[in-house]
């Protein structure tokens, strides 16, 4: 039984003679996104300041940035990769199912199901899981285990950053911890199979994070861009690091201070890719407000946040995101 999601069947009418649909492709530069070496927040109280200096400023200027020595060892990372690709070789007619994995409906996507033209096609498949419903994966005990590893080192590396973020704003850690916890984020699993016509469909669209921050680990084969002063940028493999970005939460909180910047993924045309996403994020009825004045953005709860960007997934095809709360 096949486990690939029916791309083909489904897109080939709708992409039959469209010329290539991702017009800046082969405009895509080469550059090294900033590298940070967390060892330093261990040392001495001089490279410690510069390296969070490092943090916050990469944080302004690039929105993203990558962390070495973070705490996630690579047996914790090697074995995340390893159930996730397990769990996608699931064939497609159970992993479709409703009930997958003994999680809520909608935990598994493959391609855009909210795509209104041609060019919002997607050609991946992403497991979403809230981190309060692994208890409920009793039949996947492995997986489960893998992402518990997982979230114990990576949710205190995330709260180290957001730590650091955050002083420089002087905003107290305390908002964080009242309003996100381990059972506030989630993690997305994602695959890209390979894609006939890479230059007609998008393995991920651009888009921005709607977390605080993202914390995103690749494999080897590439394909993260992110836009740079109007151009993308290739985010080059690097099996020791992670990758952090800012989220549009952090952009309005941090009034625009710290940016959340759009990226997306580039199928490749012979291999399979694999990613998983963490994004630290606030429950429900949390407030987000600009830490500033004047205000950018309006003051809004993260609800009322998930339900425009759903409205306007819904209406558009597109989630918008944080330019809706510009004032
Ligand atoms: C995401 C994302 C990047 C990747 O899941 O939001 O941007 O490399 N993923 O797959
Ligand atoms: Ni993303």
């Amino acid at each position: 039984m096949d486990y690939e999601p029916p791309f083909l069947q489904t897109y080939m009418s709708l992409l039959q003679g469209t010329n290539d649909l991702i017009s800046d492709l082969s405009d895509v530069e080469k550059r090294e996104i900033p590298l940070i070496d967390l060892k330093r927040l261990k040392l001495d109280q001089l490279e410690r300041e510069e390296c969070m200096k490092e943090i916050t400023e990469a944080a302004r200027k690039w929105g993203f940035f990558q962390v070495v020595n973070h705490g996630v060892s690579q047996e914790v990372l090697k074995n995340m990769q390893f159930e996730e690709k397990e769990v996608f070789r699931t064939p497609f007619g159970i992993k479709s199912q409703e009930n997958f994995l003994n999680l809520p409906s909608r935990t598994y996507r493959w391609g855009n199901a909210s795509a209104i033209n041609p060019k919002q096609l997607m050609w991946s498949e992403a497991l979403h899981i809230f981190l309060p419903d692994i208890e409920k994966m009793d039949q996947h005990k492995s997986l489960r285990s893998s992402i518990e590893s997982f979230v114990k080192v990576v949710t205190p590396l995330a709260e180290n950053l957001v730590q650091i973020l955050a002083q420089e704003l002087n905003i107290n850690f305390s908002y964080f911890q009242q309003n996100c916890s381990a059972n506030t984020s989630y993690l997305r699993l994602n695959r890209y199979p390979p894609c006939p016509f890479p230059s007609k469909v998008i393995g991920l669209l651009p888009h921005a994070d709607t977390s605080f921050i993202t914390i995103v680990h690749q494999d080897h084969i590439g394909g993260l861009q992110l836009m740079k002063d109007g151009k993308w940028i290739s985010v080059k493999p690097n099996s020791e690091a992670l990758i952090v970005n800012v989220g549009d939460l952090f952009q309005a909180l941090s009034n625009g201070l710290y940016t959340s910047v759009g990226h997306r993924v580039v199928a490749a045309e012979k291999v399979e890719r694999f990613s998983l996403a963490y994004f630290y994020g606030p429950s429900i009825d949390a407030v987000i407000e600009s830490y500033a004045t004047p205000p950018l953005y309006r003051k809004f709860t993260f609800g009322e946040y998930k339900e425009q960007t759903m409205k306007d997934l819904k209406e558009g095809g597109d989630k918008v995101g944080i330019s809706r709360f510009l004032l």
